[in-house]
């Protein structure tokens, strides 16, 4: 199964994809992987790791719909069987949708539907709920919407910071994105 990760920051998460690809544990190959900004710690691990990269930056387009028409030839020209969202911080256009219709892969770090958006460990933690977690699921293109593939619970201690709320879940997110991506590989092996 062929994997194109598209990433916005760190890439943390990214980096235990690109493991457990390394090791075998998780058997796909990672096509590539982008970036919707310069610089990014996510697009330096990957090459890092010696796998090939793109950035289509959002600041190089007069327009909205040429920076869509942009990722969505950057990311086809890999060939992905699924596409990753994994803290990619950009809502893609119904054309990409359509373009990877049920392939398009996103982490949340709630429990969807509560708390979509940016947000999600500050607003939980804002309304004060005990529990939240992470959500792996087929994005559409909306806000963190998309029928739900597999969640875990993280519980919320009184002594959390949003920095530390986020660290506990980004675990938990880590494992279940691997779990995911196993059982879709599972039809490719
Ligand atoms: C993850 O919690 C992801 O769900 C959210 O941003 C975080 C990305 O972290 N959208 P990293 O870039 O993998 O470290």
């Amino acid at each position: 199964m062929r994997i194109v990760v598209l990433v916005s920051g760190t890439g943390s998460n990214l980096q235990s994809v690109i493991d457990a690809a390394a090791t075998g544990e998780l058997p796909v190959e990672i096509a590539a992987v982008g970036a919707d900004r310069p610089g990014t710690a996510g697009i330096a691990r990957s090459a890092d790791a010696g796998l090939e990269t793109f950035v289509v930056d959002f600041k190089d387009f007069a327009t909205r719909g040429e920076w869509d028409a942009a990722l969505l030839a950057a990311v086809q020209a890999y060939t992905p069987d699924y596409v990753v969202s994994s803290g990619f911080m950009r809502i893609v256009a119904p054309s990409f949708i359509d373009a990877f219709p049920g392939r398009y892969v996103n982490t949340h770090p709630a429990l969807l539907p509560a708390f979509p958006g940016a947000h999600g460990v500050r607003d939980a933690m804002a309304y004060g709920v005990k529990v939240t977690g992470c959500t792996v699921h087929f994005a559409d293109a909306g806000v963190d919407t998309g029928p739900i593939i597999a969640q875990t619970a993280v519980e919320v201690l009184d002594s959390d910071t949003e920095e530390s709320l986020h660290e506990r879940i980004k675990v938990a997110e880590r494992t279940l994105l691997i779990s995911v991506l196993k059982d879709l590989a599972a039809p490719f092996n």
